[in-house]
């Protein structure tokens, strides 16, 4: 085994998909809850996404950001009319994409602020990635472990608690960086009010608001992003995941007076933005610029969840079903990962959130008939 033994893998291989069907080395078929964890939102092996990146490669696959490019300038320019936003950067993964935020952040308020010591507020249960940075922002202790020396800057509030960020803002808060459903922390929604209010008081405070879109982004709540369903503009929002429906890209899209802050030589990187990502985030975005894909996870979301909480509802392990859109918890009263397995074998792939919750991403392609099935495999798994 040549590997680092850091990923608790499932013994399955897979070797082919198709849109919500995935098939293993042996031929045996999967329905995907899982998405790659919230990443193939159109599906495997989409023919638009697909066909974009073999085209691409046939033709030139990288030639760094020394040069212009303008399929990423395409691919901006999509980002900023679908978020309403106008500055766009690009990375490679989400932690990179928060990590770029934290900068861009840090950076704002030492110039506009005159700060010295910039610190970012976030939220306890929250997950920002893996990087020191990204870790050390991640409202959860057991990814920090062994990790110490972690850089300065970050203070936690318990999630949602507005008191809490109001007491701890000071003259060198630069901003608050929040998931507005936490994936990763429990499947955990905002409130509209507690988010329009925090909205209210970084604008009152000169504080950004920079919201993790990494797994509630690119339609997987029923909006093309997440905060469209609360009426704020936040002041940044970063983006993985779904943007390259498998293909690793990420991004920051913030306003335009941040622009200026991120000038020639401050922050780079060299696969960022390259063409074969560019090809699928462009066929990405057009698959997502479509109302009725959005008014379909919508409705497939509360389809989704009314069948579960109608089969679950006599499970004496299930406390809650919650989420919004295509992404859906199940909290337990007992360890997840035997249902994780179960599940698997049964033929469904499914994903932990934390220790007792059932975390559901199907792609946001799936039908009626594969959430039925889905819901009866969970039914009979959870009952057992
Ligand atoms: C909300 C959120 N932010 C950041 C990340 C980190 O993204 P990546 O694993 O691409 O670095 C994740 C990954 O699960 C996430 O869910």
């Amino acid at each position: 085994m040549s590997l680092f033994p850091n990923y608790i893998r499932q013994e399955v291989a897979f070797q082919k998909g198709e849109k919500a069907t995935l098939w293993d080395t042996a031929g045996k078929t999967y329905l995907d809850f899982s998405s790659g964890i919230g990443v193939t939102n159109f599906g495997h092996n989409h023919p638009k996404i697909t066909n974009a990146l073999t085209k691409q490669a046939e033709e030139l696959w990288h030639t760094s950001n020394l040069f212009t490019n303008p399929l990423q300038q395409e691919v901006a320019d999509l980002l900023c009319e679908q978020s309403g936003l106008e500055a766009v950067f690009f990375c490679n993964s989400g932690a990179e994409a928060n990590e770029a935020a934290i900068k861009l952040a840090r950076k704002w308020a030492k110039e506009v602020k005159e700060v010295s010591n910039p610190e970012i507020i976030c939220s306890e249960g929250s997950f920002h990635g893996r990087t020191l940075a990204t870790l050390t922002a991640t409202g959860q202790h057991k990814v920090k472990i062994g990790f110490d020396p972690l850089p300065k800057g970050f203070v936690h509030v318990p999630f949602q608690d507005l008191h809490a960020i109001k007491q701890v803002t000071n003259s060198q808060t630069a901003a608050v960086l929040l998931e507005l459903v936490q994936g990763e922390g429990g499947i955990y929604p905002a409130s509209k009010p507690f988010v329009q209010e925090l909205a209210q008081w970084c604008q009152e405070k000169n504080i950004l608001l920079m919201i993790d879109e990494i797994q509630t982004g690119i339609g997987r709540t029923g909006e093309k992003f997440a905060h469209q369903h609360y009426s704020i503009q936040p002041d940044v929002i970063t983006l993985a995941k779904g943007l390259g429906n498998g293909f690793p890209v990420g991004a920051i899209v913030a306003k335009e007076d941040l622009k200026s802050i991120l000038g020639p030589g401050t922050h780079g990187t060299t696969f960022g933005g390259n063409l074969l990502s560019m090809s699928v985030a462009k066929a990405v975005l057009y698959e997502l610029n479509n109302p009725q894909l959005l008014l379909d996870v919508k409705a497939k979301g509360n389809y989704l969840m009314n069948r579960l909480k109608e089969e679950l509802a006599q499970c004496s392990e299930v406390e809650e079903i919650r989420g919004i859109g295509l992404m859906v918890g199940i909290q337990l009263s007992k360890p997840v990962q035997p249902h994780i397995k179960q599940l698997l074998d049964q033929g469904l792939v499914t994903l932990p959130a934390g220790e007792k919750v059932l975390r559901l991403l199907p792609p946001l392609v799936i039908t009626y008939d594969e959430i039925e099935e889905a819901v009866l495999r969970i039914k009979k798994a959870i009952s057992k």
